[in-house]
């Protein structure tokens, strides 16, 4: 006789009451203990191994920290050297790199184009068959020197472009926007990208870090792990937000249009804000803030009136945001709310908005990683199973 499950039949996912207990999306399950990243969601704070981010995003450079997420802490200046000098040495790519970023369809999206070109990396690494925890570092470390290399390649490609080879003498985001650009970058917007490589390196257990160690936790390799972060990066809720709130305040047009657009698509409950909502913050979003000022900064002093449109029609809605639905429902704007205006005065094509934080973000999936795997045990969640038990095989034949 077809049947249903009874509760006591999996009763993990089952409360006192009998009641399925089910956290969707994973709410505040925690799947392990760590010492890499702290989110105060209700007090608009956020620490790097216990540096908070305001004092990482003063002092610190993309290079150290990503040292600091990986070895745990802050580098001397020899270790620094020593750790940048290695990130230098191996920025360039395999000119069969090359071949498959021309190969790429041009209509592509450069994260879907960024994913398929990781991959092949990584199948041209003479160590891909090391899959041990050990050889993580030293493949990391590889890996995070390319990402922008690919990015600015098919970036450039994508534009019918020529790359542009990688130079060991610029740092990491000076090299990066050197390679995107086809000219050396000024100070400051050598500084404005590396301060958002620090922003955007880690927060935590995200969707794409969860997918990292979801991949890693079954022991299997290096690059099919951070694929699977750069394939749930790429989504509107999550890293893909920096491009739709960027789209959003376009398709907005004008300052005199917000108080009505946002009435009508959002008030109205069709659409949501990009750029706006977290599962863990209720306040606002720290990175955010720091975000906000350089984008104001670009805003009056670039000369470019599109910056400064962008900017206005931004501070507006963050108004109407932070007065009602950050003030009632804790919905409040968050880092990709401001990074895309800070890439757009740097003249960035919109759609690199998601590939610069992967560029990032590969610091905090290793990290996770690096330390989910040292104490291994396999990512296998359950479901409660509401369909039916027992029902009667019909032959496709006798089938209505
Ligand atoms: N605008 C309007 N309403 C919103 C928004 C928003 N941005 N975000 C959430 N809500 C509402 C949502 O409609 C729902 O309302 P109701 O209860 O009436 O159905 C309620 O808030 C809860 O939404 P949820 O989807 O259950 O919340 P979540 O914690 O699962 O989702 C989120 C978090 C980030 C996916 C969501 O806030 C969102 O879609 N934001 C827009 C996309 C975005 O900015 N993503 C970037 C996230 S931060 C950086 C990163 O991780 O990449």
């Amino acid at each position: 006789m077809p049947r249903k499950p009874t509760p006591d039949m999996q009763k993990w996912c089952v409360d006192e009451k009998g009641q399925p207990r089910i956290n969707k999306g994973a709410e505040n399950v925690c799947v392990d203990e760590s010492e890499i990243c702290f989110i105060d969601g209700f007090h608009s704070k956020l620490y790097y191994r216990g540096y908070s981010i305001e004092d990482l995003a003063q002092h610190s450079t993309f290079e150290e920290t990503a040292y600091l997420l990986w070895f745990g802490k802050l580098p001397t200046r020899n270790e620094l050297k020593e750790f940048d000098q290695k990130l230098r040495d191996n920025r360039e790519l395999p000119e069969a790199a090359y071949d498959v970023i021309r190969e790429i369809p041009k209509d592509t999206h450069p994260m879907e184009a960024l994913r398929t070109a990781t991959s092949f990396v990584g199948n041209l690494d003479p160590e891909k068959q090391k899959l041990g925890i050990e050889y993580v570092p030293s493949k990391a470390i590889s890996l995070t020197a390319k990402l922008p290399t690919i990015v600015a390649a098919l970036a450039r490609v994508k534009d019918g472009k020529e790359p542009v080879k990688p130079r060991s003498d610029l740092s990491h985001a000076s090299n990066f926007l050197y390679m995107l650009h086809g000219e050396e970058p000024s100070e400051e917007w050598t500084r404005s990208m590396d301060l958002s490589l620090v922003l955007y390196a880690e927060h935590e257990m995200n969707a794409s870090a969860f997918s990292t160690v979801v991949v890693g936790s079954t022991l299997s390799d290096y690059y099919s792990a951070i694929v699977g972060g750069i394939g749930a990066l790429r989504g509107p809720l999550h890293g893909g937000a920096n491009e739709e709130a960027v789209k959003q305040f376009n398709e907005i047009g004008s300052l005199d249009n917000v108080d009505k657009w946002y009435q009508e698509n959002i008030l109205s409950g069709k659409r949501r804000v990009m750029g706006a909502g977290h599962r863990v913050y209720k306040s606002y979003d720290p990175r955010a803030r720091i975000f906000r000022e350089h984008a104001k900064r670009f805003a009056e002093t670039s000369g470019i009136p599109e910056v400064k449109k962008l900017y206005d029609i931004a501070f507006r809605l963050e108004e109407l945001v932070m007065g009602q639905l950050c003030e009632t429902r804790g919905i409040c704007t968050n880092v990709d709310y401001w990074s895309g205006i800070v890439y757009y005065a740097m003249n960035i094509p919109i759609e690199q908005y998601t590939p610069i934080f992967a560029i990032a973000r590969i610091a905090g999936w290793t990290a996770h990683l690096l330390e989910y795997v040292s104490r291994n045990r396999i990512v296998r969640p359950r479901l409660y199973y509401k369909g039916m038990l027992d029902l009667e095989y019909t032959l496709v034949d006798k089938r209505g």
